[in-house]
This record gives C-alpha cells, structure tokens and sequence, in this order.
C-alpha cells in the first residue's frame, strides 16, 4: 500500500474517530438536555441534594425524614456513605421507581485504599513514586467501584506546612510542585481508562480551596493569605487535578480572605470553572454551605443557598440548605432557573458518562464484588506501597537491616502488637478483615520464623502518665540482643478534627525509649503517625530510627521487610519535621528575608529564634539508605541560555555504601532576584536513580525557562530573566550548587 494511500485511511480513521467522538459527546449532551426539559424545579433541586447514609458517619448527622422516600420523589442526587452492591442496588431500585428513573450516585471517601488498605497518603507521598501512587489509586478504584461505588471524594490536593493541624496526613506535604505531580497521578489512577469504565470512579480533588492553611493548624479555622501565595502555594495541586481530568471538586470548610469556600465565586466561578474551563461538577463539604451561617457569612439557610449557588456550588452535601430553599429561591426571582439548570446538568453529565441512566445497576455486581474484595494481587501491591514509604531517618554505626539470624529481639511498646492502628484515619472496619492485618509483631514473626525469640512488653500506653510498664519493658531489653521499640500516635490521633497544640510523642513514651537506651541494648525505634512529630531527645540518642506512618493492610510485612533488609529504605520527607511547636510553620522553600542568618548560631540581629536553630530537625526531601550516595560537582552544558534554549545540569552520583540502593536524586532551583521574592530553593524536579553498590552514573536535568516561572505580583505566571542558582542533592539541605543565567 502506497505511502499516500496509508496516510489518506490513517487521516479518514482518525476523521470518522472524531466525528463519532463528537457524536458521543453530542449525544451526552443532548440527552443530558432531554432529562432537564422534562424535570421539574423540585426534581432538578433533588439533582443537587446528597444525603448521608443512615449506617455510618463522616460528619455531624441530622435526624430527619424518611430519605428512601425521597428518592422515590426525585429529591435526592447522590449519596455517601453507602457501601456495598447489596445496598447500593437496593437505593437505586427506589430510585427507578421516581418519575423519570434519574440513578444515584454513590460516593465515598475511599482515601487511601478500600478494603485493601494502603499507607496514608502522606506516608506514599513519602515515596516520591508517581507510578506506584498512580497504581495504589487503581486498586482502591477497582475494589470500590465493585462495590457499587461511583465516587470517592479524593485525592486531597491541600498543601500543609503544619503539623498541628491533622490531615496533615491526607495530602503530599508542603511542596506544591511535587503535590501538582501526587494529585495528577491519583487522579489517573481513580479514574483509570475514564469515566464508563465499570472499574473507574470519580475522582473529587479537595478541599478547594487551602484548608491546609487554617489559621494555628487549628481544623476548619480560617485561611487569610495574599491571593498570590494562593495562586503560588496552594493552587498547583488543584489545576493540576483539573488538568488530569478530575471528574469532580470538593469545596472547604474554611474562608479564603473573609468569604467562605462555598460560597466564593472568586475560587468556584471565576478561577475553576472559568479559567480553567472546569466541566465537572463540585459538592460542598460536609454541611458547609449551611455552616456559612456560623461563619456569619449569611443570615440563616435561605441566603446561604443564595450565596453557594451563585457562587459556583452544584451539589449540596448534608446542609439541605438547597432542599429547603432552592425552588423558593427560583420561583421569588432570587435565582434564574439558568443558574440551576447548569449545575444539574453538570451532576447529570457525569451520570451519563459513568453510564448509569444505560444501566443504573452496572456497578451492583455482587460475583465481581466478592473477588475483588479478597484479591491477594491487591495486598502484594500494598506492601510494596506500603515498604517504599517508610523513612529510614537515622541509622547510626548501620544498626540496621538486623540481621535475621538475631535469635533474641525484644518487641516493646503500644503498637508492636496493633491491629487496626496501622490502617490509619479514612479507613474501614470490615467485618472480615482483622486477619488480613499484619501487625507488627506478626510481620517480625512471618520473617524470622520460628527460629528467633521474640519478648513482647506493652512498656507504656499511647498517652497516659503511667509508668507501670517500664519495668517489664527493661527486663525484656536486657534478656535481648536488639530492642524495637513502636511507638507514635494512635490512628485516630491524626486525622480530620484532629489538631494537636502538641505534637510531642504523647504520654511517657519519649521517658520509655530513654529508660531501654539507657539498657545499652542496640535500640531502634519504629514511629507509628500520620504527621511530623517532635521526639528531639530521641532524634538525638537512639542510633536507629523508622518512620513508619501508617501503613495500612499489610504494615508489619512491610516494615519487617525493611527491619531486616529485604528491602533497602528509599523515602524521602515530603514534609519538614519543626524541632518544636514554637517554630511552625517552617518549610525549605521560605524567602530569605532582609537579615537571613549566616549559620545555626548567628543571633547578630537577624532573622532566627534565640532559642532554637533556624533549620527544621529533618527536611524536606530528608531519607536514609542503608548504603550511602555521594555527589559529584554539578555540571552545566552553559551558564547562560535564553528563553527558547534549555540548560543541562548534570551530575554523578555514586553508591559508595556496601547495598544496592535507590536515591530520590532532588532538582531545586533558587531566582535570586525577581519582580516580587522568590523562595531559597523550589523542588523543580527529581528522578528515582537505583545504583548497585559501587557503581557510579551521571544524572543529567534539563532546566527550560517554562520552569523558572512564577506568579509575579499582577498574577502574572511567568519567568524573568536574570541570575540563578541550580541545587542538586538527596534532600532540600544537603545539596551541591551551581549558577547560571536566564538572559532576556
Ligand atoms: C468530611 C470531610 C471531607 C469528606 C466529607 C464526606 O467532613 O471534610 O473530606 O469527604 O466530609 O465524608
């Protein structure tokens, strides 16, 4: 076949491949607009009304009428906390039996695993593993979607720089760039091959927008900040979750500058639906359009719906503000129908694209249920989730991997022997699940067998003043040749509503891990939590130190992995640990101010705390490896380029350490002048490097002028010439430097 014949039927198969497209999409959107022409105002007002099921709760629960009723009336759109084909095929039965037959949709928090369990999100943000948090997503999406579900209302998109506040654990940490990456990678993975694919569900980028900025870490405080650190900081995330195709948003809990999220037309008209052309649909939190009424926002539920649907909120989650008042809204000339019948066709598009009005049961398959909610293939990628977020943080003359012929260990603390701790906040207690936990003791036992003496002791409890334990706990150290010790914050210590003014290890703990150092025993200490603690004196004292998280499903296989060096340690922090509570909010990429201090001990009028070193205790980007890398000098392909070349800096690394290993290998970039201050340093890229021991290769970025861009103070997002640092390292501190020039 000719050339020209192959390209004239490529060109034809791609024409009709669009045309048909558009005809598809065509039709979605015609029907879409047959529905509406024939529902009613009340039946278009139940398109936006959610209801919480009646069996569990995520928020606080209203008693009121009979809301199976309602379905059959039309006036409900969705529900959450529905789980199971059983019972989500029996709401959707009611549903076919209303007037025009519209499916419900189903949602739930599935944050980080259904009913195979995956470490905390901050805990895989930990891994720096876009591929493998993209794959953790696709399995929560396959088990979930089996399960009737059609939604989840995740990733959570907020960029946290304090530790106080306790989701904390439910985002990627501090950097916006690295979480831009972490939300589009958890939006592919929920949504898979796309909407209409019976094993993909709606993804719902949340809380838009910066809830992790609450004031004091303080949960559902309020955010006040320039709208440039919003556009800077705690925006990224979230365009980049629209730009993956997010089917959904979730609007906060909090006011952004005095206007509360859902009812901020800044944030849901203008910048998401507007300017980021955003053709989903977005759901209030939890209660939050009625909530504005506490935020003195509005008088009472009536202005309340007056404000989130003008402002840009579709779907209203438990306030009923929309049931109560809508219609009346509509039919005082409050409200143009125009403005409802939008958000009710954005609710109906995605019912059309998940396939419901063909088949509102296709997601009620009980067979396809039952395998996938016991699906072994599951629990294996967990686990290597689950052993590529533990942080290796210290690990003093290699105590560690221990060996596995240790024949004496003594296991201590309040977690070694924890079951449904180390599934975390956001995680479900199925009924059959308890003996798909591996706890920690058990995972030390699969791995050593038989062969080793394990002694357990409680040593202390998770935040009590009692010492009654310490004894035992010592007497099992000194019968042993190493001590584990577990220790941390109960799962739900971190967590929504869950701040802490606090973040020391709670209770005795920190008094238990001194009194087994002072044993002499070779000691390491497991941190079990969904945040950045302060544990200084044992930062300081103990040789050997994992943090551990939460890890789900499989936690004690995962860290017995690691603990005896099945697995070599590769996270990184994507979060900076403060030395205390006093110096929060810290992070790597702060701007450097007028009087910077030179060194950890200048106090000569400049910018730091007399009583404490400027520098977090870990930071960003921190992890050990049981081998070692070290860092050539970076070289650069030039020191100047202009705007339409790139820039190559380069580096060799080598694992001069005695494992093969894996190094997260960090790009960060410094301008050193700008139209407005620029941060010290900015993550602008990293590559996951695994190097056998002693071998040695040069890792080579590229830097563009597309990513030394910025917001300047018009809101403007772009570069500007002038000079610039380039630092490459294995974490934010301890890089090596070069310099170079963006010319005009
Ligand atoms: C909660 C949370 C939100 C969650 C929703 C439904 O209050 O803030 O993240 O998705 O309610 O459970």
């Amino acid at each position: 076949m000719s050339v020209k014949l192959k390209a004239c039927l490529c060109l034809l198969l791609a024409t009709t491949q669009v045309f048909l497209c558009l005809a598809q999409k065509k039709s979605i959107d015609q029907r879409v607009d047959s529905v509406l022409r024939l529902m009613t105002l009340d039946e278009k007002v139940g398109q936006l009304n959610q209801y919480n099921g009646d069996f569990s709760s995520t928020g606080p629960i209203t008693k009121d009428g009979d809301k199976q009723r309602q379905i059959r009336q039309g006036q409900v759109g969705s529900m959450l906390n529905i789980m199971g084909t059983a019972h989500t095929r029996q709401l959707q039965e009611i549903a076919m039996e209303s007037r025009l037959k519209i499916p419900l949709i189903f949602g739930q928090d599935v944050i980080h695993g259904y009913k195979t369990i995956f470490p905390l999100p901050l805990a895989e943000a930990a891994s720096w593993d876009l591929p493998a948090i993209e794959k953790s997503e696709r399995i929560a999406a396959t088990e979930a979607s089996a399960s009737g579900i059609h939604w989840t209302f995740a990733p959570m998109v907020d960029i946290a720089r304090d530790p106080r506040w306790g989701r904390v654990m439910e985002g990627s940490g501090e950097d916006p760039w690295l979480g831009a990456l972490i939300a589009g990678a958890r939006v592919r993975g929920f949504q898979g091959k796309g909407l209409g694919n019976t094993d993909a569900v709606m993804a719902c980028a949340k809380h838009f927008a910066a809830y992790g900025a609450a004031i004091g870490g303080r949960d559902y405080n309020d955010v006040d900040m320039s709208e440039r650190q919003l556009w800077e900081t705690y925006l990224p995330p979230f365009k980049a979750a629209a730009e993956a195709g997010a089917a959904t948003f979730m609007n906060s809990f909090n006011t952004l500058n005095g206007i509360p999220a859902s009812g901020n037309k800044y944030l849901q008209r203008d910048i998401l639906k507007g300017k980021w052309g955003f053709k989903g649909f977005v759901v209030s939190d939890w209660g939050s359009i009625g909530e504005m009424i506490n935020h003195g926002y509005v008088k009472d539920n009536y202005e309340a719906a007056l404000s989130a649907i003008t402002a840009g909120s579709d779907m209203d989650m438990e306030s009923r503000s929309y049931k109560n008042n809508l219609a009346k809204l509509v039919t005082e000339g409050k409200v143009k129908i125009a403005i409802v019948d939008e958000a009710v066709k954005r609710i109906l598009k995605k019912k059309f694209e998940l396939g419901l009005f063909d088949d509102p049961f296709r997601f009620c398959n009980a067979e396809r249920e039952q395998r996938e909610m016991n699906n072994p293939a599951h629990l294996l990628v967990a686990r290597e989730m689950a052993k590529k977020s533990i942080v290796l943080l210290k690990n003093d003359k290699q105590l560690l991997p221990l060996s596995k012929q240790t024949k004496t260990i003594a296991l201590i603390g309040p977690f070694i022997k924890a079951v449904r701790d180390n599934l975390g906040f956001w995680s479900y207690d199925w009924p059959d699940d308890t003996a798909m936990i591996v706890t920690q003791w058990q995972g030390i036992k699969n791995k050593l067998g038989a062969d080793a003496k394990l002694l357990y002791a409680h040593g202390c409890n998770i935040k009590d003043t009692s010492r009654a334990g310490f004894v035992e706990a010592i007497e099992a150290a000194l019968q042993a040749e190493v001590v584990i010790l577990s220790m941390g914050e109960a799962r739900d210590m971190t967590g929504e509503a869950k701040s802490r003014s606090n973040i020391h290890l709670p209770g005795v703990q920190e008094e238990l891990i001194k009194a087994i150092q002072a044993t002499g025993k070779p000691l390491v200490v497991m941190l079990n939590t969904g945040r950045p603690l302060v544990f200084n004196w044992t930062a300081d004292n103990v040789p050997a130190i994992l943090y551990t998280w939460w890890l789900g499903t499989t936690a004690g296989d995962a860290i017995a992995d690691v603990l005896f060096g099945d697995y070599n340690p590769t996270a990184k922090l994507p979060i900076s640990f403060p030395r205390t509570e006093g110096q929060i909010p810290v992070y790597y990429n702060h701007y450097n101010t007028g009087r910077p201090a030179k060194n950890e001990n200048d106090l000569n009028y400049v910018s730091a705390y007399i009583d404490l070193p400027n520098s977090p205790k870990f930071p960003f980007g921190f992890g050990l490896s049981y081998t070692s890398f070290q860092y050539g000098e970076i070289q650069l392909n030039k020191t100047s380029f202009t705007p339409t070349e790139k820039l190559t800096a380069s580096i060799v690394l080598t694992n001069s350490g005695n494992f093969d290993g894996e190094e997260t290998v960090q790009l960060y970039i410094r301008d050193m002048v700008g139209s407005v201050v620029r941060p010290v340093k900015e993550l602008k890229g990293f590559q996951k490097v695994f190097l056998k021991k002693g071998e040695s290769k040069t890792i080579s970025f590229s830097i563009s002028a597309h990513d030394l861009r910025f917001y300047n103070n018009a809101l403007q997002y772009n570069f500007e010439a002038g000079d610039f640092k380039v630092f490459i390292g294995g974490n934010s501190r301890d890089v090596k430097q070069a310099n170079f020039q963006l010319k005009k």
